[in-house]
């Protein structure tokens, strides 16, 4: 029921620091059910899909502890191996727990996955890398049911007809560090947060070769121990933070980051005149005049991110110039587009791509976040837009960023979160002068003759 209000048109300033990653933390998360020690995870951010996931590890027997630099996972045998509905379809990565589990306890029951509405998601290439490490697969009324005495290594490949599987790549690697014998993944995802978690898994004692490229080679181990991880900071998080400064005109400084995980966004950046300053954990921008209309084409990394297109499409949508936004790695996003229209500007889609011709200037509305990274896009339109606009449905942009409000508000951005409010309480009501006047506006009459006039 919350919603943000946001007063558009003004230059963001100043310097905010980001959180943990998100899609470093829920894979990572979900591994440490294969950990016979404790296991401690420093940068966890605080939002709704940790919360989600953190939920799932409790119901699949994991203590789990908040202390103030993260949090302590522990798991307790014997352990339940059955997934709850009603959480992995909240969120696509709570189907990260079915290799850990397959792996540790021989058997796991996970329901297919849910997650942001940005398309067609299949999980075949998950289960595919599951089943030639020999485990028997079976779908009942909804749920994965995996079975495997213990798994057998074995050579993968985890390609794609859009590329590499970023989930697919952690839950086949989660189960093949405690295979017996070798495993090869060949066209393994090489986003920075699958290297995050193959950091984790050697810290816990993993076995494996070629970390950070798209073949691993990975010699199964007997146990895992424990270990202490601080995870990645998030480069989504932080490049929506720079695209927020651009898009209003402003110059900011976002710190904590990784630049070299944003060199493709920077690189765009770049091209449609931003300055860049790149230091050692930080990254500043300076957008003083209008920007210049760039194509960009959504990529595996180290390609620009799909996690970013809907951003740089807001930022798009006020350039100077038209300029075509493509995504390969899930063509029917673009969900934000219609939104994006509401707001003033005009944006065409169709074969995966959207066509941007910019616009000067947005005009505030009311518009509705129909998932996390399309709901972020509407934020920094929102904040280009002149006037007020309102972002409804914003537990999308909840569940994947820690206090986004917050961070633009310390950026100087006129943004409001208010809470539990019915969706139209802020419409203003009409005032009805007698009964037959409040009956003529209930059946609409009164406004079939506003309109006619
Ligand atoms: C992860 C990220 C998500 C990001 C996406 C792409 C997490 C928690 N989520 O999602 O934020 O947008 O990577 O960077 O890390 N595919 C198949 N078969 C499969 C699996 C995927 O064909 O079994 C296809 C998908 O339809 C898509 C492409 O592969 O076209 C990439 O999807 P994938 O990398 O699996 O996305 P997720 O891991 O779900």
């Amino acid at each position: 029921m919350s919603h943000f209000q946001i007063t558009g048109g003004v230059p963001l300033r100043g310097e905010v620091r980001c959180s943990g990653s998100k899609n470093a933390a829920l894979p990572i998360m979900a591994a440490s059910i294969l950990a016979s020690e404790p296991v401690r995870l420093e940068g966890t951010p605080r939002l709704a899909d940790v919360r989600t996931q953190t939920r799932l590890l409790k119901h699949l027997g994991v203590n789990v502890s908040q202390v103030e630099e993260g949090m302590i996972f522990e798991t307790v045998d014997p352990a339940p191996i059955r997934a709850p509905q009603r959480l992995v379809r909240r969120m696509r990565a709570g189907f990260c727990v079915l290799g850990p589990l397959l792996a540790r306890r021989g058997k796991a029951v996970v329901p297919l996955p849910g997650g942001c509405n940005i398309g067609h998601r299949p999980v075949d290439l998950h289960l595919k890398g599951l089943a030639a490490l020999g485990a028997d697969l079976r779908l009942q009324h909804g749920y994965v049911v995996a079975t495997a005495r213990r798994l057998t290594g074995t050579t993968i490949d985890l390609s794609g007809p859009n590329g590499p599987t970023v989930t697919g790549t952690a839950n086949v690697l989660s189960a093949a560090v405690l295979a017996r014998g070798v495993t090869i993944i060949r066209n393994a995802a090489v986003e920075p947060e699958i290297v995050d978690l193959e950091r984790f898994l050697a810290a816990l004692g993993a076995r494996i070769e070629g970390v950070g490229t798209s073949t691993l080679r990975i010699e199964g181990v007997e146990q895992l121990g424990g270990a202490t991880h601080r995870l990645i900071p998030d480069r989504i998080e932080a490049a929506t933070l720079l695209i927020a400064a651009a898009v209003t005109g402003g110059s900011a400084t976002v710190a904590g980051v990784v630049p070299a995980h944003l060199d493709a966004v920077l690189e765009k950046l770049r091209q449609a005149g931003a300055a860049i300053e790149v230091g050692v954990e930080c990254i500043s921008i300076s957008a003083g005049r209008r920007l210049r209309a760039v194509d960009v084409a959504a990529r595996p990394y180290p390609g620009f991110p799909t996690d970013l297109q809907a951003q740089w499409t807001a930022l798009a949508a006020v350039a100077d110039g038209a300029s075509r936004v493509e995504d390969r790695v899930f063509p029917g996003r673009f969900m934000h587009v219609a939104e994006l229209n509401r707001l003033g500007a005009k944006i065409t889609c169709g074969n995966g791509a959207a066509m941007v011709g910019g616009v000067r200037r947005l005009s505030g509305a009311r518009v509705a976040a129909h998932d996390l990274r399309a709901g972020a896009a509407l934020l920094l339109a929102g904040l280009a837009a002149e006037g007020r606009t309102t972002v409804d449905r914003i537990h999308h942009i909840d569940r994947g960023y820690q206090r986004l409000d917050d961070k633009l508000q310390q950026l100087g951005a006129r943004i409001e979160r208010v809470e539990n409010q019915p969706w139209n309480s802020t419409i203003p009501k009409p005032v009805a002068a007698s009964f037959s006047e409040a009956s003529r506006l209930a059946s609409g009459h009164a406004s079939r003759m506003a309109s006619s006039r």
